[in-house]
């Protein structure tokens, strides 16, 4: 059955319910947070043997600066931390780590870390995996308007030639449209996530915390992939 289902090219998952299965638990928001984080690894490793080209997985909204100090620094942390650890798993894997979103208010540490990953993993040509960390849809359509129009003022580009592959590749990566948004926790919104490249993908709200959504559950909603009909605009067949 695993063998014929038919992957999306690239899957965007929004972690999310960290913090409320740790209190349905018991435990500190932290706690949740190294649960969902250890999820997270498996998760990959999963996609990756069914096949998945392209996982965007959206971790740090620019938003989420707004959290209290010791959350936000509990997280910069426990992300400097893994990237750092799980940095041999990756080569042995052989996936590639990219990342999307704004650098500034990010700590040297962390971008250390996330610097080493891109450059030692950048050859790499297994699944690629990018991490949104301090990432925001708006801001970086914004960004990429910017560096169009100063490419224009320099003279690198002439306005009637931008067109949409102008715009991919002005994004902070340039990859394949979303095919599939999975957004664990039950929340029905895309809070700030790939805005431009969600533009035709499709759409799963599963309600388990993400600490909770087994490979099993990932496994489902694939399934759920495999039955929609994708038409783009054009006829229902
Ligand atoms: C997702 O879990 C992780 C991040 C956004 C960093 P949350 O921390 O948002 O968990 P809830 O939504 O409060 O349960
Ligand atoms: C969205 O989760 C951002 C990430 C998963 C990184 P949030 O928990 O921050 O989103 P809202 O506040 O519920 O929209
Ligand atoms: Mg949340």
């Amino acid at each position: 059955m695993e063998k014929e289902i038919r992957m999306p090219n690239h899957i965007g998952i929004i972690v999310d319910g960290n913090g409320r299965w740790a209190e349905e638990q018991g435990l500190s928001r932290s706690q949740g947070h190294l649960a969902g984080f250890k999820r997270l690894k498996e998760l990959c490793i999963y996609a990756q043997e069914l096949g998945l080209k392209y996982l965007s997985l959206y971790v740090f909204s620019t938003e989420n600066f707004k959290r209290n100090k010791i959350e936000v620094k509990f997280l910069m942390d426990l992300f400097s931390e893994k990237f750092h650890s799980e940095f041999q798993e990756v080569m042995d894997l052989n996936m590639k780590i990219i990342f999307s979103g704004r650098r500034e208010s990010l700590s040297k540490k962390i971008l250390k870390e996330m610097d080493i990953m891109t450059e030692k993993s950048k050859n790499n040509t297994g699944m690629v995996i990018n991490f949104c960390i301090n990432y925001g849809g708006q801001l970086e359509i914004l960004d990429m308007t910017k560096k169009i129009c100063q490419e224009v003022v320099d003279g690198k580009i002439k306005i009637d030639s931008i067109d949409l592959e102008t715009i991919s590749s002005h994004l902070y990566q340039d990859l394949p449209m979303l095919d599939y948004i999975i957004r664990t926790s039950g929340e029905l919104r895309l809070s700030n996530f790939m805005l431009y490249q969600a533009s035709y993908a499709e759409f799963c709200f599963p309600k388990t915390y993400f600490p909770a959504f087994t490979n099993e559950k990932f496994y489902q909603a694939i399934v759920e992939y495999n039955n929609r009909n994708r038409r783009f605009g054009g006829n229902a067949s």
